[in-house]
C-alpha cells in the first residue's frame, strides 16, 4: 500500500515475483502442487499466519518484518496459482478424469480451489497465534522449514526444468524467511532476557 497525495492507492505490480513460463501440461503435478496453495505448510497459511501474528510483535523491527514476509507470501501464492493454471491449460476432461481431477471438476470446473494434495480444504487451523512473540516466532521458523521440504518434495515428483526452476526460487525465499525469522527470534531472546524460550 502507498499513499499518492491525498488519496490512498493500493499499490500492485502485475507481474509475478519470479517469471513462470511452463509449456509441458502436467495434471499429475497440478494435483500435488496445489498444496502448496492450500495445504498446511502452504503459502495461503505463510500468509495468513505472518499478518495475523504481526500485532503482538514486541518492536516495530518484528512487525515490519512480518508484514514483509507475510505479503511476499501473497506473492507466492499468486505464484503458485499461475503454475497451477498453466500446468492445467488446454487440460480435456478425459485428461482430468484420467489424472484423478474428476471430483475436483465436478466441484471447481477450470477453477482453482485451496486445498492439500489429498483434496483437504484449507483451514485456518492451519496457523496458530498465541500472542507469545517467542512461541508465534518458533513457529514461523518451522512453518519455514517445512515448507522447504515440500517444496523439495515437489522438486522430486517432476522432470520438467521450468516447473523445477520456479520451485527452486520458491525453495530459496523459505531458507531466506527461516534465517530472518531465526535472526529475530535469538535478538529477542537477548533483548527481552528470555530464559524459557
Ligand atoms: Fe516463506
Amino acid at each position: 500500500m502507498a499513499m499518492g497525495g491525498d488519496q490512498i492507492m493500493w499499490k500492485y505490480e502485475k507481474t509475478t515475483q519470479y517469471p513462470i513460463n511452463i509449456k509441458r501440461k502436467d495434471l499429475r503435478l497440478a494435483k500435488y502442487l496445489v498444496t502448496q496453495y492450500g495445504g498446511s505448510n502452504g503459502e495461503l497459511a505463510a500468509a495468513f499466519r505472518y499478518l495475523n501474528q504481526r500485532y503482538t510483535m514486541p518492536d516495530e523491527k518484528g512487525r515490519a518484518l512480518l508484514t514483509d514476509i507475510g505479503t511476499e507470501e501473497l506473492a507466492h501464492v499468486e505464484m503458485i496459482s499461475t503454475m497451477i493454471y498453466q500446468l492445467m491449460k488446454g487440460a480435456s476432461i478425459e485428461e482430468l478424469k484420467k489424472a484423478g481431477l474428476d471430483a475436483h471438476y465436478a466441484e471447481h470446473g477450470y477453477g482453482l480451489y485451496p486445498t492439500d494434495a489429498n483434496g483437504v480444504p484449507f483451514t485456518v487451523a492451519y496457523f496458530a497465534t498465541t500472542g507469545d512473540f517467542m512461541a508465534d516466532l518458533s513457529e514461523d521458523m518451522a512453518a519455514e522449514q517445512k515448507a522447504r521440504a515440500v517444496y523439495e518434495n515437489l522438486i522430486d515428483l517432476t522432470d520438467d526444468p521450468d516447473v523445477i526452476d520456479v520451485l527452486l526460487y520458491l525453495r530459496q525465499r523459505e531458507i531466506v524467511h527461516f534465517t530472518r525469522f531465526s535472526e529475530l527470534y535469538h535478538e529477542y531472546r537477548k533483548k527481552y532476557k528470555i530464559k524459557n524460550a
